[in-house]
């Protein structure tokens, strides 16, 4: 059967850059370290006036478009994944459409357009949507174009507020791609949760500490039902491990776990018992919480191993790379962490072609899903191509006064009128409201 799967990347980040250790901490009256060290994260990517979700997809498309030398001819069908939307009927994709076709020729009148939603899953939902539209033969020979935008944004002085994030991630999925190739086998783990939501709101209500616990429990049953549907978790398959990234932190948390559970009764297990026993087995316990303290130890102890580290810098670390400096981008997150993986692993000359990728995504509210994804033979071709550190390299660093002033210009509710501070340079740009209250575009040479 022929592969599918994405056939190229282009990320957009947002122009602007806080500073979350020099300029965001002392402001906030925090420890530097509560952010570089506890969350792991150095800097967010914010945009500037003229950005927003429509802009940062709409560039990060062209470039792709531009790359893979396509006309809007070639697309067949534009999903955008968002949690940021400012418009309740028509989907951001129509605008993303609107803004190429100024630029193109041709049009994307007959490209079928939708806008996903499921907190950040909803990025992955619509490249397994795009994916099985083509597997199921109904893509005419074209591709789809399938984007993942959100300025991640939190009320001032939530706890999320240092885990703010901008970009959008444009991904290309066609037949035999260039990137990876997806795997059949999906594990989900869905549940009614309060944890994370926007009901009619801009900036999310967050029950931040049960949201991580959230996160963990939906992974864990993702994972057990990825390996009901036939799927293979050895951890020592994987070349790299995407996870949802909301910040570092939280991966490192969910990556020990991950590791234990995959671990168990397997050679790793019986190589490791000699130095931290074997894993608590619950019929050796007379009550619950005995087992589960047991459990607790013998995932510390497994959190210090040299194997466990070994592995971790391995497989999960690489893929924390841009994320540490952009912060979160809700829908976008898992992409940039399997971009990041894939870049990573080819400045450190790793020949992965071949190899699995387990791509761990999740979304509050709450679902996970993980597959597996394979490293097709003209990935380095395709990741040589992103210029994600320059992007990250050039920004504009803000000031707190600037950043305060970006928060209001971002926000619905604020009004504010505030210079850019960037100049746009061949690209598309917000340029204000029409009749209906539409927000219009412009491309800027
Ligand atoms: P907080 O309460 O401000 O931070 O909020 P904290 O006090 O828990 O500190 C964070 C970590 O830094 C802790 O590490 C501290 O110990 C450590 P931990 O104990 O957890 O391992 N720390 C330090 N380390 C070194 N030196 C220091 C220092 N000080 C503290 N000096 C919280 C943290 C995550 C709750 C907050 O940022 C938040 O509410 N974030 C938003 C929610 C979120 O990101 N949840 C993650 C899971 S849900 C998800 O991923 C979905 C999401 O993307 C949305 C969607 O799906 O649409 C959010």
């Amino acid at each position: 059967m022929t592969e599918v799967g994405i056939d190229g990347i282009e990320i957009w980040a947002g122009k602007l850059e806080l500073d979350l250790a020099e300029v965001f901490a002392p402001a906030q009256g925090d420890d530097p370290g509560k952010y570089t060290k506890g969350l792991g994260l150095y800097s967010s990517s914010l945009p500037d006036v003229y950005e927003d979700i429509v802009t940062m997809a709409a560039n990060a498309s062209k470039r792709l478009l531009e790359r893979k030398g396509l006309e809007p001819d070639d697309i067949g069908r534009i999903d955008v994944a968002t949690e940021s939307s400012f418009d309740k009927s028509k989907p951001i994709s129509t605008y993303v459409a609107g803004c190429l076709e100024q630029i193109y020729e041709g049009d994307f009148h007959h490209a079928n357009k939708g806008e996903r939603k499921f907190a950040c899953v909803s990025g992955t939902q619509a490249l397994d949507d795009a994916y099985n539209w083509i597997r199921a033969g109904r893509n005419r020979g074209r591709k789809a174009l399938v984007i993942a935008t959100d300025t991640a944004l939190y009320a001032r002085d939530d706890p999320g507020e240092a885990t703010q994030g901008a970009g959008a991630v444009a991904m290309l999925i066609d037949e035999n791609p260039d990137v990876t190739a997806l795997g059949d086998a999906q594990g989900f783990g869905s549940a009614d949760e309060t944890d994370f939501l926007k009901p009619n709101q801009q900036f999310p209500s967050v029950d931040g500490k049960r949201s991580m616990q959230v996160y963990l429990a939906r992974m864990r049953e993702a994972m057990m039902d990825f390996e009901r549907a036939g799927g293979d978790t050895h951890p020592d398959n994987f070349a790299l491990i995407p996870f949802h990234t909301p910040f570092p932190g939280m991966v490192r948390k969910a990556a020990v776990l991950g590791y234990r559970h995959c671990i168990r009764g397997t050679e790793i297990e019986d190589e490791l018992a000699d130095q931290i026993g074997r894993q608590p087995r619950p019929e050796a316990f007379d009550g619950e919480d005995e087992y589960l303290e047991a459990v607790k130890e013998y995932t510390e102890a497994l959190g210090e191993t040299q194997e466990y580290s070994d592995w971790y810098d391995l497989t999960v670390k690489p893929t924390l790379a841009i994320s540490e400096q952009v912060g979160n981008w809700y829908t976008g997150s898992v992409h940039i962490a399997r971009a990041a993986g894939l870049a990573e692993a080819l400045k450190e000359g790793r020949e992965i072609e071949g190899r699995q990728l387990l791509v761990a995504s999740y979304g509050s509210g709450a679902q996970a899903e993980i597959h597996a994804e394979t490293v097709q033979p003209n990935w380095k071709d395709e990741v040589s191509q992103l210029d994600i550190d320059e992007q990250i390299e050039n920004r504009e660093v803000i000031t707190f006064e600037e950043y305060e002033a970006i928060h209001d210009v971002h926000n619905h509710d604020a009004e504010t009128d505030m210079e850019p501070l960037t100049t746009p340079d061949n690209e598309f740009v917000f340029d204000g409201w029409g009749r209906m209250g539409e927000r219009k575009y412009t491309y800027v040479e």
